[in-house]
């Protein structure tokens, strides 16, 4: 009764990602039109935004090109949330508030640390449990609301580096290790026994990110589930031209408002 009588909630959009990879930079951007210098985050922050001009809305994509009504460029909240391991109970919670309506995220990653092991570990890892917290929400969401669906967009940023590994390159990396994280954590749940004979095969399927017993991982198995993502790359820090990519980011938030 009150929802319907109050103002209508702001799409939000929430930033996930390894510490330093580029988060608060990106709000601070999507804020303000410039970036200032961060420091790492241990709370979360949320910003008011507006789609810049250059930007159409997905609700704006059948207007006429000589249709010049004003315009109102949506306005939406962004949330950062701290990278750090010991913090990242806050993204967690973030997914599965159900007051604020959640559109998208953005998971942040920095695109010259992919090359190492450990970074494209923890990259991995880290994406892994984002992904079947929202599987495990659309799944539930089918018995309750309905299933809530969502777009992430991994944005690979710092692509101003000159070691940074172009977005395809980005995608298939994290695809090849999150398989190995997939089975790795298969093998923990069956060795620790959890759950009786009977639920530990259900257990398992649940908690099996993507296609059921698929040797391979893409993104695309995410579909089924309600979750398209997109890698998109792009740098908050101008390269040496002096220019910031950020476009097809902002355009991605556009399509998803
Ligand atoms: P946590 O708060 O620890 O989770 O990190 P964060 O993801 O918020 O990272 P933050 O925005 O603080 O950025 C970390 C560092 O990366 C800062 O020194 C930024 O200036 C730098 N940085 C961010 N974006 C870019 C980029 O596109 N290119 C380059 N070269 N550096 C960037
Ligand atoms: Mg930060």
């Amino acid at each position: 009764l009150y929802r319907q009588s109050g103002a209508k909630e702001l799409a939000t959009f929430v930033l996930i990602g390894p510490s330093g990879a580029g988060k608060t930079s990106l709000l601070t951007l999507f804020a303000n039109g410039a970036t200032t210098t961060t420091h790492t985050s241990q709370v979360p922050q949320t910003a008011q935004c507006q789609l810049p001009l250059t930007t159409r809305a997905s609700e704006d994509r059948y207007r006429s090109e000589n249709d010049d009504s004003a315009r109102t460029q949506p306005q939406f909240h962004v949330l950062d949330t701290p990278g750090h391991g010991k913090l990242r109970h806050h993204a967690l919670s973030a997914l599965t508030d159900t007051t604020k309506p959640l559109k998208g995220i953005v998971y942040v990653v920095d695109s010259a640390e992919l090359s190492s092991t450990a970074g494209l570990t923890e990259a991995a890892e880290y994406l892994h449990e984002i992904l079947l917290v929202l599987q495990k929400r659309h799944t539930q969401g089918k018995t309750a609301k309905g299933p809530q669906g969502v777009a992430v967009l991994i944005a690979a940023n710092k692509q101003d580096v000159f070691t940074s590994l172009p977005a395809g390159i980005v995608k298939t990396k994290l695809e090849e290790e999150m398989a190995k994280v997939r089975l790795t954590k298969s093998k923990g749940l069956l060795d620790s026994g959890v759950g009786s004979e009977d639920d530990a095969g259900a257990d398992e399927e649940s908690n099996w990110l993507g296609e059921y017993g698929a040797r391979t991982f893409t993104f695309a198995q995410m579909e089924e589930h309600g979750i398209e993502v997109s890698v998109v790359g792009g740098n908050v820090l101008p390269d040496e031209t002096g220019k910031t990519v950020t476009d097809d980011w902002w355009a991605w938030v556009g399509d998803n408002l």
